[in-house]
C-alpha cells in the first residue's frame, strides 16, 4: 500500500538516527544537531583537513590554537572556503575555493568544527 512511504520514512530515521552518530577516535559522539554539519565537513574538507579536523599531509589541523575564533572568526572560515586562501601559516601550499561550496553548506560546517574544537579543549 503505502511502501514507498514507509521505506522512505524508514530511511530517513535510519540516517537521522543519533544511534548511527559515529565516535571520534577520542571517543566522543557527535550529536545530532551536528550531524549534517559532520558529514559536509567529511565531504568537502576532511580530504586536507582530516577525518576530525586534525589535519592531512594536505592541509593543517583546525584544532589548532591558531583557528580558534578570537583569532580566526567565522569570516576567515567563509571565507577560506569560497574564496580559498593563500598559504601563510604553514607549508601545506594554498586551500583552493572548495567546489560547490555556498553559505548554507558552511552555516553547518563552521558551527560544527567550532564544536569540535570545544571538544578538543581550545577555546
Ligand atoms: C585541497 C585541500 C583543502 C580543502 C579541501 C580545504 N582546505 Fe582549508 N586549508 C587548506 C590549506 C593547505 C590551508 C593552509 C593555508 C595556510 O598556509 O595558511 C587551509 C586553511 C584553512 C583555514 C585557515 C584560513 C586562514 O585565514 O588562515 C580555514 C578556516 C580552512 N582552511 C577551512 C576549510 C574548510 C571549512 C574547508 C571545507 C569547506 C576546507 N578548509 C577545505 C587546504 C584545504
Amino acid at each position: 500500500m503505502h511502501l514507498k512511504l514507509i521505506l522512505t520514512l524508514g530511511l530517513i530515521v535510519l540516517f537521522f538516527n543519533p544511534a548511527y552518530a559515529t565516535a571520534s577516535q577520542d571517543g566522543f559522539k557527535v550529536p545530532f544537531a551536528y550531524g549534517l554539519g559532520k558529514n559536509l565537513f567529511a565531504k568537502n574538507c576532511s580530504g586536507c583537513h582530516g577525518k576530525w579536523g586534525k589535519g592531512t599531509p594536505n592541509g593543517p589541523s583546525l584544532m589548532h590554537p591558531v583557528y580558534v575564533s578570537s583569532h580566526h572568526g567565522d569570516q576567515a572560515f567563509y571565507r577560506a572556503a569560497l574564496n580559498g586562501v593563500r598559504s601563510h601559516h604553514w607549508k601545506f601550499g594554498d586551500m583552493p575555493p572548495v567546489p560547490g561550496i555556498d553559505r548554507a553548506t558552511l552555516n553547518k560546517i563552521v558551527p560544527y568544527i567550532r564544536w569540535l574544537q570545544q571538544k578538543n579543549g581550545i577555546k
